[in-house]
This record gives C-alpha cells, sequence and structure tokens, in this order.
C-alpha cells in the first residue's frame, strides 16, 4: 500500500519534470522562431510592408484627428516613401505600395500636412512619378455614427445557430464561397490595421489526411470535412518584443470572424487546436507548405451540410455570474 503510494507520487513529479521540459523546449523554440522571422528581420519584404502599414494608419489617424491644429505626419510620409521605393526596386509593385501612394497623396493635401517644402518636395515627386496609382483605393478618413436600429432577434439567431459542425456532406467548398467568407472576415479589427491573417485552403484528401496525421489524428471526426482552412498570422508583420504573441491574438480574432463567414454562406465548420509543438510545427510547415514566418493559429474543418441534422455535442454555457466570469472593479 505504502510503496503504491510512493510510486504514485515519484510517477507524478516524474511527469511535472517532463513537462517543465517539454514546455521550455516549446517557448525556446516559439522564441527561436520569432527571433528569426520578426525581430532578426529575415523577411526582408513582409517586414517593409509592414512597416508602410504602421505608418499609413498613422497618417490616417493623424488626418481623422479634424479638431486638431496640429502638423503631423511629416517622418512618416516620408518613412514611407523611402520604404516604397526600397520595396519596388527590390521586388516590384504590390497592393500596399498602391494604397500607401494614395494615403501619401491624401496625407499632403491635407491642412495639417507638413509644411517644410524640401519634405514636401520629396513626396510630391514620389507621387508625380506613381501617378498611376492614384484612385486604386479609397483611403483617408470615413464618418462614423451610430448605426441604424438591429433587428435584435435575428442577429441572435444568427450568432446562436452557429455550432461546431463535425459531419459534412461531400458536396465540395468552391473558390467563389471561399472568396465570400474572406471577404466578411475582411471586417476584422487587426493591431493597426497591419492585416497579419492568411488563409491557406487544402482540399486534397490525401493532403489534408497528411496534415489531420500531423496534428495528432482524426479524433473519428477530421477526414469528415471537404476542406481545411489554415488560418496563420505573418510574424514578419510585428516588430517589436512586445507584440510576441499579438499574432495569436490579431489571427484568433480573424479565425472567429473567419468562422462566421461560413456560419452566413451556411458551411459547417468545427475549428481543430493547431498543436504547437516544435517538432511537430517544423513537420506541418513542410507539409502544407505554409512560410516559417506564418504561424499556424488554428484549424478549421469545414463542409457543406448534410441533408439530415446531426448529433452534436451541446456545449453548454456556463452562467454569466460575478466572480465566476464577470468581475467589475
Ligand atoms: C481554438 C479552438 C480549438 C478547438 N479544437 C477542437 C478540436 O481539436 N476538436 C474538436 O472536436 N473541437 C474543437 N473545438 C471546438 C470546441 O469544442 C467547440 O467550439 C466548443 O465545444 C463550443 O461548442 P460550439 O462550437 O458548438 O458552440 C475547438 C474550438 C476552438 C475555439
Amino acid at each position: 500500500m505504502k510503496k503504491n503510494i510512493l510510486q504514485r507520487i515519484e510517477r507524478k513529479l516524474f511527469r511535472k519534470v517532463l513537462d517543465k521540459s517539454e514546455c521550455k523546449n516549446n517557448f525556446i523554440y516559439d522564441f527561436n522562431t520569432y527571433f528569426a522571422n520578426c525581430l532578426d528581420g529575415n523577411n526582408g519584404k513582409d517586414q517593409i510592408l509592414s512597416h508602410v502599414m504602421l505608418s499609413v494608419h498613422q497618417l490616417e489617424k493623424g488626418m481623422s484627428f479634424t479638431k486638431s491644429a496640429r502638423i503631423f505626419g511629416e517622418e512618416k510620409a516620408l518613412s514611407i516613401v523611402k520604404n516604397l521605393r526600397s520595396f519596388t526596386k527590390k521586388y516590384g509593385n504590390h497592393q500596399i505600395v498602391s494604397l500607401a501612394t494614395n494615403v501619401l497623396a491624401t496625407y499632403l493635401s491635407n491642412p495639417n500636412s507638413t509644411k517644410n517644402e524640401q519634405s514636401r518636395n520629396i513626396i510630391a515627386s514620389y507621387i508625380e512619378e506613381n501617378k498611376v496609382m492614384l484612385g486604386q483605393y479609397t483611403i483617408g478618413t470615413k464618418v462614423v455614427k451610430e448605426p441604424p436600429a438591429f433587428d435584435e432577434q435575428k442577429i441572435n439567431e444568427f450568432f446562436f445557430s452557429r455550432n461546431s459542425v463535425r459531419e459534412f456532406s461531400d458536396e465540395p467548398i468552391t473558390d467563389k464561397e471561399i472568396m465570400k467568407v474572406m471577404e466578411f472576415a475582411s471586417c476584422t479589427p487587426t493591431a493597426c490595421n497591419r492585416q497579419t491573417s492568411r488563409v491557406h485552403v487544402y482540399r486534397d484528401k490525401a493532403l489534408m489526411n497528411k496534415l489531420i496525421e500531423n496534428q495528432l489524428g482524426n479524433q473519428n471526426w477530421c477526414d469528415n470535412a471537404t476542406a481545411i482552412f489554415v488560418i496563420t498570422s505573418n510574424v514578419s508583420c510585428f516588430n517589436s518584443s512586445y507584440e510576441h504573441v499579438q499574432a495569436f491574438v490579431d489571427g484568433g480574432l480573424y479565425a472567429m470572424n473567419f468562422e462566421w463567414g461560413l456560419h452566413l454562406y451556411h458551411i459547417a465548420s468545427c475549428y481543430k487546436m493547431y498543436v504547437r509543438l516544435a517538432e511537430v510545427d517544423k513537420e506541418f510547415h513542410e507539409i502544407s507548405g505554409i512560410p516559417d514566418n506564418e504561424f499556424p493559429i488554428v484549424l478549421i474543418l469545414a463542409g457543406h451540410y448534410k441533408k439530415e441534422p446531426i448529433i452534436s455535442p451541446k456545449s453548454a454555457r456556463l452562467p454569466i455570474e460575478k466572480g465566476l466570469n464577470l468581475f467589475i472593479h
């Protein structure tokens, strides 16, 4: 009896040591991959673009403070010009280049833009050289007011009619449907509007099975799906250590809205947790062809509904209660 208890304590302690060491290895792996793909500047292309997006966002914010008479944005606008020039020289055109060029033009015509002649000339000559891009994006500011009354019942119906579904029909999900879902998910806010989320779609059964196998297996349902969406976040878009988990925040928010988009278009789905262990992650990147600077956030397994209803776990929600999940400070 005493021996049994001792053995159990020993096993528990051993498990704890193992868990601690595995956890440490994974944190080190995360640190190394984040550092290599973000802080160390390995991926020049994405990093330049994300700096541009950050500066564009700051210029747009400056433009939105209409009550302020403060001159703003000189440094940011010059940095955009510098980044755009070096980007296009190395990599050619890009949607963000067009977007930023439009923002520069709007900035320059803002009454509170820089009054420094030399800076204005630098910005103006860049715009002149790239004027073909003007008008391709509507940028600057927008008018925001309280939205009209919502039909509360219909909206509740929409949100509460989503359920995780783990059985699907054979009808494939089309590219057109995916585009519509992404259009919906583009409503997601992102840190400094950098839009770091990416969607990787897999519909080939053999490849899907390999991905599922890598992610610790089928769980008795995953192979029912006709598509796997891997939602990733590009860590090269972040540039400080204080943002080291921002990829998961931005990617998580995007993944939720992607799921709402699927629901809106009557596509059934269920998340599958992304198993982020060093060796598993390396292999996943190899199988999926996802670049190393994109961190997978979550998998979404999806398909069209079957004709007949299916049985799903109830997944009861906890009550909303002070002291349980509500803390009013
Ligand atoms: C990040 C995340 C990971 C999940 N991973 C799995 C999973 O690996 N397997 C699974 O069957 N369900 C998974 N789910 C689905 C949850 O079990 C489900 O969302 C929860 O029970 C609530 O049920 P509902 O989605 O039907 O409202 C996951 C959900 C989330 C948000």
